[in-house]
């Protein structure tokens, strides 16, 4: 079959495979390729096992694979071949040198850019979907500048909104799609083919453009502003604590105001995810870098905040148990960073399962969907850990429920069961609120929610 248009994404993760997924369910005319230097992953992506937990992924890949969808390894030949590269290789934060802690690691970024260089023989569009901080496709045209043979590249910027868990509808419905280009005659033109790709399925007012900074920086301030949410509600769950006010109802109120909204006001153990941090503290590496510590300061909280609210959830733990979880069998629900992944990048659950380790306590984590990544980040941990799918397997003869995954499995559970095979006096810790708290607490069990007063009986 002869195809419209040739795509290509470089790499195949958690945002560059589905993107690409749902490019090809709605364009049948194009013919999307996606790369990775993982042989693993891309093997994966080929077989009946995706890499990648995400509801409805696995119907579109099936109708997609094969026909107008494919996966490899050869980046090499796929950059030949292609017109239309996505560059959607991973940016962590940088663990060496200058800005270590906080400043992206651009390696694999730059790498890719050269690997376009060397392997190109015509012109092409170069689209940044990965998150980068701002300037980056600054960087990316003056490697690719040195092009010969007349060669010449757009480079254009179009982050990825979509959240993990949610990534299929997001990807079909977004709020917005943002495009950002250079003002110049060929920018425009480059922006114009993007734009046509998205138009397939998205309303032409939610495809908005930009000049590339602003749409390099939008990514990160909209993270910045989402993860600022969730730190604000947090905060103020300590001070319910104190005041014996409610978090849920505190919730309510404020999101009720239009001007507030109610997204994004969920008190818990705090945001995990690969995302959020890695985004403010390269934000606030900006700041620095641009001299603005006040800006860094105000954003840095934000992060400081999320810590704080998952020391204070530990210490919470060790002080309702008689402060010493020695010897003491904890059970910990859920270890994906939210719900509806197996994905546990910077889930708090690995904090919280290294602190109950420290205290001497027995753990044994419990996820329907991430228990094969749990046992990959615990797995240089020393410490009794053990890992049950079933959640009645996983609590029986432990001391205490601790509750980090908003699994929508965990507010259906059988609480009396599971209470019954529990030793006494039990304790749930419901680092989500997401139980029927007072039904747990009348079944026996002592609740700790967050953000609202204890229901327990010691
Ligand atoms: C990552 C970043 O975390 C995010 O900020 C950015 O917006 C997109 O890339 P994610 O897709 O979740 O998000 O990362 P990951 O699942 O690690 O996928 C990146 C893929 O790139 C990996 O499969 C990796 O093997 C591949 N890669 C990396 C390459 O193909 N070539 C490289 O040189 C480096
Ligand atoms: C986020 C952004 O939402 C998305 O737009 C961007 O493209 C990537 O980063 P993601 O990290 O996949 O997506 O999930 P998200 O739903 O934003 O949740 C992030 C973390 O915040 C999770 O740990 C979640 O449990 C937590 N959260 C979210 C809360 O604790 N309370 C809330 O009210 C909302």
């Amino acid at each position: 079959m002869k195809f419209k248009k040739k795509i290509l994404c470089i790499g195949a993760g958690y945002v560059g495979a589905p993107s690409m997924v749902m490019i090809a369910c709605k364009c049948p005319d194009y013919k999307v390729t996606v790369v990775d230097i993982n042989h693993q992953r891309i093997d994966a992506w080929n077989s009946d096992q995706l890499p990648v937990y995400e509801p409805g992924l696995d119907e579109i890949v099936k109708k997609t694979r094969g026909r107008n969808l494919f996966f490899s390894t050869d980046i090499d030949n796929q950059i030949k071949e292609n017109d239309i590269i996505f560059v959607c290789v991973n940016t962590p934060t940088k663990t060496f040198g200058a800005g270590a802690g906080m400043a992206a690691d651009l390696q694999y970024w730059e790498k890719t850019a050269r690997q376009i260089l060397e392997n190109s023989q015509s012109s092409k569009i170069v689209i940044e979907k990965s998150t980068l901080p701002i300037k980056t496709a600054l960087a990316m045209e003056r490697i690719l500048a040195s092009a010969k043979g007349g060669i010449s590249f757009d480079v254009l910027s179009n982050p990825e909104f979509m959240a993990e868990g949610t990534a299929i509808d997001d990807l079909e419905n977004p709020d917005r799609v943002l495009i950002g280009s250079r003002e110049t005659q060929s920018g425009l033109a480059a922006r114009a083919q993007l734009v046509d790709i998205y138009a397939r399925w998205v309303s032409p007012e939610k495809i908005i453009t930009s000049n590339i900074w602003s749409a390099e920086l939008s990514k990160l301030v909209a993270n910045a502003f989402l993860a600022q949410r969730v730190s604000s509600i947090n905060s103020i769950s300590a001070l319910c604590e104190k005041a014996d006010a409610d978090i849920s109802e505190v919730a309510r109120a404020v999101g009720m105001d239009s001007r507030i909204g109610s997204k994004f006001l969920k008190a818990g153990i705090g945001f995990g995810g690969s995302c959020f941090k890695k985004d403010i503290l390269n934000l606030v590496y900006l700041c620095h870098f641009y001299g603005l510590p006040e800006v860094a300061a105000y954003w840095e909280s934000v992060v400081k905040i999320n810590e704080y609210q998952q020391e204070r959830f530990i210490a919470n733990i060790l002080k309702s148990m008689f402060n010493t979880l020695a010897g003491k069998k904890i059970c910990v629900l859920g270890f994906a960073f939210k719900a509806d992944t197996g994905d546990t990048r910077e889930s708090p659950a690995i904090n919280i399962t290294r602190m109950l380790v420290a205290e001497h306590a027995e753990v044994v984590i419990s996820d329907p969907k991430a228990l094969g990544n749990a046992a990959i980040d615990m797995a240089q941990d020393e410490g009794q850990i053990s890992y049950v799918e079933d959640p009645y397997r996983a609590s029986a003869h432990c001391h205490a429920l601790v509750i980090m995954t908003d699994w929508d499995l965990y507010r259906r559970l059988d609480y009396r069961k599971i209470y019954k095979s529990m030793i006494k006096p039990a304790f749930i810790f419901d680092g989500r609120n997401i139980i029927d708290q007072q039904k747990c607490f009348e079944i026996g069990f002592n609740v700790f929610p967050i953000g609202k007063p204890a229901l327990s009986r010691l």
